[in-house]
This record gives C-alpha cells, structure tokens and sequence, in this order.
C-alpha cells in the first residue's frame, strides 16, 4: 500500500490522493528535467523520526535550487495526515516500518508553484534484511575531485535532489558485479559516501573508540542519521572524527558501515571482495545507539 499526500494551500492537513491514479502532470520538471528535491525518513510505530533534520536539510537543498518551499508546519501536518491514513489501513501492524518521502518538483513548465507531496509505503524487506546481514560493498570512482562542491557549486553537490539516476546506476553496477551497493571515491582519492548512505568507520587503540566519517567539504550530502549518532555516540564515550579518509583506511579500520536514515546502520562485510573484520558487538553497540534517535 502507498499513501499519497499533496500539500495543497487549499487544504491545511494536505490533501489525499490515491496512489494507484495518475497524480502529476506529465509536463512537471520534476518528470522532464528531475528537478526538484526530496527527503525519505523512516516512521516506527506510526512516528516520523528526525523529522526537524529532514525538514532542515530540505531547506538546505531547496536553497540550493533557488525553489521556493511549502513552510515547515504544512509539511508536518502533511506527514502526520499521511501517516494516519496509513495506519488506518485494515490489516497495518502498528510497528511495519515505513519509509516516509517528502518530495518537491520546480513544477509544471511555465507555472511558478512548485509541486510537492508526501508518500508513505512500508520499507522493503531486502532493505530491512541488508541491515542485519550486512553489505558487499564496491569502491566505484565518482568522477569528480573532493573540491569540486566548492568550485562548481551548479553541481548542487551537497543538496538531495530528484536527479539520482546515476547513484541508482552504480548501485546496479554493483549488483551486475556480484556486490550489493557502492562507497564512492573522489578522482584524488578520497573516499566520499554510498549512493544513498553515508560512510562510517570505527577505529579502536588503546581502549579508544574513535567514530569517523568523511569530512562534508568533500561534496558529500550531510547525513542526518550519522549526524544524529556522533551526537549519542559522543554521550556514549565515543571519540569523533571526520575526514579526508582514503580507501586504506577503511581497510585498516576495525569497523566499517554505511549508515542512513531507513536502513539505518548496515554493516560492510566487504569491500572489492576483500572481507573487512567488521564485529558484530560494534556494530550491536552502535545500532543500540542508532534505536536511540528519534
Ligand atoms: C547520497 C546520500 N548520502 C547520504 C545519505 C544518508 O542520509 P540520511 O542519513 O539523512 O538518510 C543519503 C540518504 O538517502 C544519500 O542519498
């Protein structure tokens, strides 16, 4: 089941579409050109999680765009009216995950209205089975260098938009190469973030237990599931750090995930074939500190 709701100025809670209908025009630029944005959190137990990061960053990346966005309250009363329409379907589990996606077009050609709508469907179970069982990951080059964010903002490097032809592309590639998702590396070497995830790596010396991510001035998107667990890990005792990391690095390391907002923390097992030691007690410690968010 998918629930639809649009965020319509003639309906304060958003309005109520049905998903097995055509709902948007083929002439929107969202379609035609894949510009627009979007946010997926995760809802448990009928509560969206994170929701003021998700909406922040969607701000960011609209910014980005130069769209204009539907303000904070009508998205949540948007979500919320989209959540009770889905747990007021029949035979819903009140804990089924669900993945929330807030999503913003440009429009239709020539109007000036931006089209934007929450969807709500249950998470897939391979995504569900990926968490526990962890990940063969392949390094792919992304083709750019880890400045480019700075010198050519146009590439909207930072911002999530609609146009992720190419990460569902490389995580194809993988999966045709026996893999099952992708950390991408800068072309000077540096090692960026998953197609839709964010990189996490955990070093232990000396009784020391140091958290580290790529730094965001590489062009990466900003996680608000890795930032969101820097910030329980550091009231756990975690130590935290962030990039340049190179690809040796996460060979060195004693832990290596990808991290994001409705797989959360999925373990990598290996990397270009090579089994990474990652234990399953770090990455138990971890997830408990995942669960914590909300
Ligand atoms: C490119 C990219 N990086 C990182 C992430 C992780 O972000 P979050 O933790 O906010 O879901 C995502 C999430 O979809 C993503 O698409």
């Amino acid at each position: 089941m998918t629930v639809l709701v649009f965020l319509d100025p003639a309906y304060d809670d958003g309005r109520v579409a049905d998903a097995t209908q055509p709902q948007i025009m083929a002439t929107d630029l969202g379609a035609t050109r894949g510009d627009g944005i979007f946010e997926s959190l995760l809802a448990l137990n009928g509560e969206a999680r994170k929701v003021q990061a998700h909406l922040d960053r969607l701000a960011s990346s609209a910014r980005a765009l130069d769209l204009d966005l539907p303000p904070q309250e009508a998205w949540r009363r948007a979500i919320a009216t989209a959540l009770d329409e889905y747990t007021a379907g029949a035979d819903v589990l009140p804990e089924t995950e669900l993945t929330v996606k807030l999503v913003v077009t440009r429009g239709v050609e020539g109007a000036t209205t931006p089209t934007a709508w929450v969807q709500v469907a249950p998470v897939p179970e391979k995504t569900r089975r990926q968490r526990r069982d962890g990940l063969a990951v392949l390094l792919l080059d992304r083709g750019y260098d880890s400045t480019v964010a700075q010198r050519a903002p146009w590439l909207l490097m930072g911002a999530k938009t609609l146009s992720y032809a190419v990460n569902m592309a490389a995580v194809r590639y993988a999966q045709a190469h026996g893999a099952d998702d992708v950390i991408f590396t800068s072309s000077d070497g540096k090692v960026l973030e998953g197609p839709t995830s964010t990189v996490l790596l955990a070093r232990v010396r000396d009784g020391v237990k140091t958290l580290l991510t790529p730094q965001l001035e590489s062009g990466i998107l900003p996680g608000t599931s890795q930032s969101a667990l820097f910030e329980v890990a550091k009231s756990a005792g975690w130590e935290l750090g962030y990039g340049p990391l190179v690809p040796a690095e996460l060979y060195d390391a004693d832990g290596v995930w990808l991290i994001s907002s409705i797989r959360l923390l999925a373990p990598v097992n290996s990397l270009d074939g090579q089994q990474l030691p990652t234990p399953p007690e770090l990455t138990e410690e971890l997830s408990a500190l995942v669960a914590k968010i909300s």
